[in-house]
């Protein structure tokens, strides 16, 4: 039996805190006019200093539950697409997968920045589609705001946080993700990196001094190929899904510069009304703009069962990739946060955390006694 993977769930979670240009210009020298007319962005979204990658892509893994018949515990993988964990390792989708109580699941990060959201959700639909699990959550997740240096105007205005996720599900019946095109070229890694921190140039005072922990970017050379492969990925995808442009009711790209979204939309020759843009409200969140602008274009009623849309993003690596899917899931009801839900979840989770790590000390100290009893 043919088993197709299906989106069936989806949330997303924004700090409160707003970043304006306006603000900007008074950190680094820029201008709101500036940088509304090179990139569209008026403002993003920055992380208080009790939020990180973990605790928004946890608030949007309990959001994309919301309103579907699946709880955390019937989840069998969680993969979380970011370029800024919450720590090397543990992965965030090990933290992520305890705070929300996913007991069953496995958990890993994919890091394939701003592309990641999309190779993240094709490697759990390949994974639901083989038999080998039957549901997915796939998270975007950021706090670019920790990695970018507020220094630098390059970036400083570009980037900002946030978190969105996608229940995947299996079944027989037809639809959800049709195509996927995944590429690299690791030939411009340099033009887009955070340089330090990895094995190739570990953490010194050095590295510190010289602000090589933060985003370094060659912006005219990431804008020249994203506004390239953003068409070409588009046109693969969608032949391979069987399926001509005509088809595709909207495009949802990342959320960068709304310049490239323009280019896009020119070289593929389709009218920027088909293309979900909230690129001003919240800069480039990475990994993390695909799904957010995914959940808002689906609260503006600019998606509904049966459309056929294309999700296309590129970002560091370099890489890049599209996926064509069909909406299958019925007319959802719920969009409103149930706020009280997911912190019973939380609660619950957390006491299970807390009784599992008490449980490995009282373990480990039996187990030392005993021992210290045997010598
Ligand atoms: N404010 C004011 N002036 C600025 C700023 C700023 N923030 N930044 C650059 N300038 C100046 C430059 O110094 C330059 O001045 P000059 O002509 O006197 O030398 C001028 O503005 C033009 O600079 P460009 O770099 O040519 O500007 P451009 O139109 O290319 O826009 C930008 C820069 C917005 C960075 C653009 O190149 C871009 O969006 N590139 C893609 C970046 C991107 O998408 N990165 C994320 C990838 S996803 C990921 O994986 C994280």
């Amino acid at each position: 039996m043919t088993r197709h993977a299906h989106i069936t769930g989806w949330g997303m979670a924004v700090p409160e805190r707003v970043l304006t240009n306006l603000e900007l210009e008074q950190i680094v020298d820029t201008n709101d006019e500036w940088i509304v007319s090179r990139t569209g962005i008026r403002e993003r979204r920055i992380a208080a200093n009790t939020e990180t990658t973990a605790s928004l892509g946890t608030q949007a893994a309990l959001r994309a539950l919301q309103g579907t018949d699946v709880n955390a515990s019937d989840i069998d993988l969680v993969i979380v697409a970011t370029s800024s964990p919450e720590h090397i390792f543990p992965a965030t989708a090990s933290v992520i997968q305890d705070n929300i109580g996913a007991t069953h699941a496995g958990a890993f990060d994919l890091l394939a920045a701003c592309t990641g959201f999309i190779f993240a959700l094709n490697m759990a639909a390949q994974a639901v589609r083989s038999g080998n699990i039957d549901k997915a959550l796939v998270i975007g997740s950021e706090t670019m705001s920790r990695i970018v240096n507020y220094e630098d105007r390059n970036t400083a205005i570009l980037f900002g946080d946030g978190a969105g996720a996608f229940l995947v599900e299996g079944s027989a019946e037809p639809g959800g993700v049709l195509s996927c095109v995944m590429r690299s070229d690791g030939s411009g890694g340099d033009l887009l990196s955070i340089p330090a921190g990895g094995s190739f140039m570990p953490t010194s005072p050095e590295t510190v001094a010289n602000n090589l922990h933060s985003i370094q970017m060659n912006g005219r050379e990431v804008f020249r190929f994203a506004t390239r492969v953003m068409v070409a990925a588009t046109r693969d995808a969608v032949e391979d899904a069987g399926l001509t442009l005509e088809d595709v009711s909207l495009i949802v790209p990342h959320q960068a510069n709304v310049r490239i979204i323009e280019a896009a939309a020119r070289g593929l020759k389709m009218p920027l009304e088909r293309f979900a843009i909230n690129v001003e409200k919240y800069g480039n969140t990475s990994a993390a703009s695909i799904p957010i602008a995914f959940c808002e274009a689906w609260d503006q009623g600019r998606i509904r069962t049966g459309d056929n849309l294309v999700l296309v993003g590129f970002g560091g690596g370099l890489t890049w990739g599209a996926m064509a899917l069909q909406m299958t899931m019925p007319e959802r009801v719920i969009t409103k946060v149930d706020r009280r839900r997911s912190r019973r979840i939380r609660t619950l989770a957390r006491m299970r955390s807390m009784s599992r790590r008490v449980g490995r000390r009282v373990e480990s100290l039996f187990l030392r006694t005993h021992a210290e009893a045997k010598t």
